[in-house]
């Protein structure tokens, strides 16, 4: 026994005393890997491994091996919670990615800030993600743009390319992005002279949309709203098309699942969505990212993916510029980055840690995605 003590001690001395070559940065990973939005889940999983499997085998980031440490939220708040505290204060990473969806990624801010880690989701797209009360969250940043300016494209397209003058817009009560998407929607759509004739909320467990749907039948709309991710969405389009509702169907990012389709069926076919990127854009960035994704998991990559995958490498990039593992130091270089050229495009972090950039606005088409524009800031 006092042998081994002993020889424990002189392993810990030698342990001590070794130099520090081998350095480490951990940083973690939330994301829906299961539950209702999990081909979400799997892409961003799949794209962060991927940028930072890159990273490493080109020697790291700033001289640190890169130890990645995944955790799934169910892209459920509370889960999400759990999974940011384990990984702030058990797994002591130096820096965050994620969540994925406004509803989760709200309160790994507020965990963030409070634990100074500072965190960058690819995708949450609610303003409440990095602002709260008018209060900037400065540990929280984003890879993507906001909803005030994804509502006001897609009441601009339906106003001005669908010829659009009535709407209605469902939306899940509980969500914070489905609600917030709808007002800046309906704001917008009113401001440019369009009327809003029927805006129901429903909950989150509902699957029967029959009441709210009579009342859009009623109210004569001509488009209809669907501010909510691919299940739900899916579900009401169905519903629509079998209470002879033909009115036009447009949505935000959410819609961006293989899923929708299997889940609507014809029903979405025509339907309007605004995302953060089109695979058939052909610039070289996309052309080169769409071709190494589908060589290594043999599907076409989302706007999801392809988000991680950019916010993955600007967090690294501001690891590289602060040069250093020190949360705070990436804080700020995350804060003053400019010009970060990614896949879904060139893009400056503003005051509130939201990237600038532009949208794409896509069209389900035989059952498949199609490119139709791209709608600047
Ligand atoms: N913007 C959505 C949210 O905030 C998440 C999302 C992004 C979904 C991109 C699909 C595509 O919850």
């Amino acid at each position: 026994m006092k042998k081994l003590a002993a020889a424990m001690a002189v392993a810990l001395l030698l342990a001590g005393c070794k130099p520090q070559t081998a350095k480490e940065i951990r940083i973690g990973l939330i994301t829906p890997l299961t539950g209702d939005v999990k081909t979400f889940g799997e892409s961003v999983k799949n794209a962060f491994e991927m940028a930072v499997d890159e990273a490493n085998k080109s020697g790291g980031v700033a001289g640190m091996r890169i130890i990645p440490i995944v955790e799934d939220d169910r892209n459920d708040p509370t889960e999400a919670s759990n999974a940011a505290s384990k990984l702030i204060k058990q797994d002591r990473v130096q820096a965050i990615v994620g969540s994925v969806t406004s509803k989760a990624t709200i309160p790994v801010s507020d965990l963030a800030q409070s634990g100074k880690i500072p965190a960058i989701t690819p995708s949450a797209t609610n303003p409440k993600v990095t602002v709260a009360d008018g209060k900037r969250k400065n540990y929280m940043f984003r890879a993507c743009f906001i909803d005030p300016f994804q509502g006001k494209v897609m009441a601009k397209f339906a106003r001005e390319a669908l010829f659009k003058d009535k709407a209605a817009v469902l939306y899940d009560a509980s969500n914070d992005y489905s609600k917030g998407i709808a007002e800046y929607f309906s704001d917008a759509f009113k401001l440019m002279g369009g009327k809003v004739v029927a805006y129901e909320s429903y909950g989150k467990d509902d699957v029967d949309f029959s009441a709210l749907l009579t009342k859009v039948k009623a109210s004569g709309a001509d488009v209809i709203f669907l501010p909510d991710y691919y299940n739900k969405v899916g579900l009401i389009a169905k519903q629509a098309r079998e209470k002879g509702i033909g009115a036009a169907l447009i949505g935000p990012d959410g819609w961006d699942s293989p899923d929708l389709v299997k889940i609507a069926g014809d029903a979405v076919e025509g339907g309007y969505f605004s995302n953060h990127y089109s695979p058939d854009d052909t610039r070289p960035e996309v052309v080169a990212w769409v071709k190494k994704y589908r060589e290594k998991f043999g599907q076409t990559p989302d706007a999801l993916g392809t988000l991680a995958y950019d916010a993955t490498n600007l967090l690294l990039e501001a690891i590289r510029k602060a040069n250093s593992g020190d949360p705070e130091k990436i804080r700020e270089a995350l804060a003053s980055i400019k010009g970060f050229k990614g896949v879904t495009g060139e893009s400056a972090m503003d005051d509130n840690g939201n990237a600038v950039k532009s949208a794409v606005i896509l069209q389900i088409t035989g059952g498949k995605q199609k490119f139709l524009k791209v709608v600047n800031p």
